[in-house]
């Protein structure tokens, strides 16, 4: 049976051969454990880890050394979250915010911690006087959702960075859908911590993400989630203060991080832009031919870009839907996507709806033959 997977915003797939081949690579040869022995091979291992922090920091426009690696990107919002936003102050989150950033501000918020939510859907203008309309006296932190994972709405990372800085505001950058896909430069656009998974648009594999931290965050300032062996300052029974070994306690996830670099490299020869187009292109193409269909609902229909379709097909709830199409061999995501948030502003907080999501390897032909699936599904009223 034809599979056509279109369910990237999860996690990219398939991965560039080049990634594939340095998990490779890394299993049979690379053995070592990165900054813990001096032998040739565990330096070989650090090393090839140092030049995967020094890539994200060239993509990402940061410092190698503050890049911290970190086991999802759902981690790394975690650690970013616990550092910049002090208890009993305020934060400012957007109204597409996943449930990895929500999450951990409703734990904050049963330590004191408040909270508001800034509207993101409209205009910058619209979003940066939600943001003034928000601020109080002890808000310490604005955090962002570059791109949905479900509707197409991108924040200008920019405008925002530039009040965080005018205010004196710590800013965390959610770039679980971006960081690949989207220009990021985190010192030009003011960010505190740059939070992305390995395994989406950067192409690598699961089980690994980062916080780029920028250079005004103090070290001392960052607390980390977990404790333990860093390789370093071994008699002291607390972290040491620098980066990245403050904040990474335990053996890296070393194929993760050198697939990784791959993945850069990848996206470094086809060129970011390249990937973003095609995509934006075919996600287009999809949103269009789903307007053709009578009885599916796309939601935001008339708002351009993204990566992603959010519908849903008359008298059919959600999870029906996937099954027909996963037995026509169609893989997309259903339900609430971890983001009620971002469901409210669609109106389906309640039933949920399918997204389907296109990455740099799908076709014009997988798109035509998601329609041409929907299209075998009987109508009802
Ligand atoms: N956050 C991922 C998604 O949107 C897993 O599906």
């Amino acid at each position: 049976m034809k599979q056509v997977y279109l369910d990237n915003a999860a996690t990219s797939f398939p991965k560039p051969p080049s990634v594939i081949a340095a998990v490779t690579h890394a299993v049979k040869t690379l053995g070592g454990n990165p900054g813990r022995s001096s032998h040739t091979l565990a330096r070989a291992v650090a090393d090839a880890v140092f030049d995967t922090r020094e890539a994200v920091a060239t993509m990402f426009g940061g410092e190698a050394e503050r890049v911290v690696f970190t086991l999802s990107a759902t981690h790394a919002l975690n650690m970013a979250i616990r550092s910049l936003v002090p208890k009993n102050s305020h934060v400012l989150i957007s109204n597409i915010e996943h449930n990895a950033v929500l999450r951990p501000i409703a734990a904050l918020h049963e330590e004191g911690t408040s909270y508001s939510i800034y509207q993101s859907a409209g205009s910058s203008e619209t979003l940066l006087s939600s943001l003034k309309k928000n601020l109080r006296p002890n808000t310490a932190a604005i955090v962002a959702c570059h791109r949905s994972n479900i509707l197409p709405i991108e924040l200008p990372l920019k405008e925002i960075g530039a009040f965080a800085k005018a205010h004196g505001l710590h800013f965390i950058v959610d770039a679980s859908q971006s960081a690949g896909v989207c220009e990021i430069n985190s010192e030009a656009m003011g960010i505190s911590a740059l939070c992305a998974p390995f395994h989406k648009g950067l192409f690598g594999i699961r089980g690994g993400g980062f916080v780029l931290f920028g250079k005004t965050v103090k070290d001392e300032t960052l607390a980390p989630l977990i404790t333990g062996g860093s390789g370093s300052d071994s008699q002291s029974l607390f972290m040491p203060n620098a980066l990245p070994d403050r904040l990474e306690a335990g053996t890296l996830p070393v194929e993760a991080i050198l697939s990784l670099k791959a993945g850069i490299d990848f996206i470094n020869e086809v060129g970011i832009e390249n990937i973003r187009q095609k995509e934006e292109t075919l996600s287009a193409y999809m949103r269009n031919r789903m307007l053709s269909l009578p009885s599916l609902r796309l939601y935001m229909a008339n708002r351009p870009g993204g990566s992603s379709a959010l519908f849903n097909l008359r008298g059919y709830s959600p999870s029906e839907v996937a099954r027909l199409l996963d037995d026509c061999g169609i893989a997309l995501r259903e339900g609430l996507h971890c983001a009620p948030l971002a469901h409210r502003l669609s109106g389906t907080q309640t039933s949920g709806a399918l997204r389907a999501s296109v990455g740099y390897f799908n076709s014009k032909g997988d798109v035509d033959y998601l329609i041409d699936c929907l299209k075998r599904i009987p109508r009802r009223a």
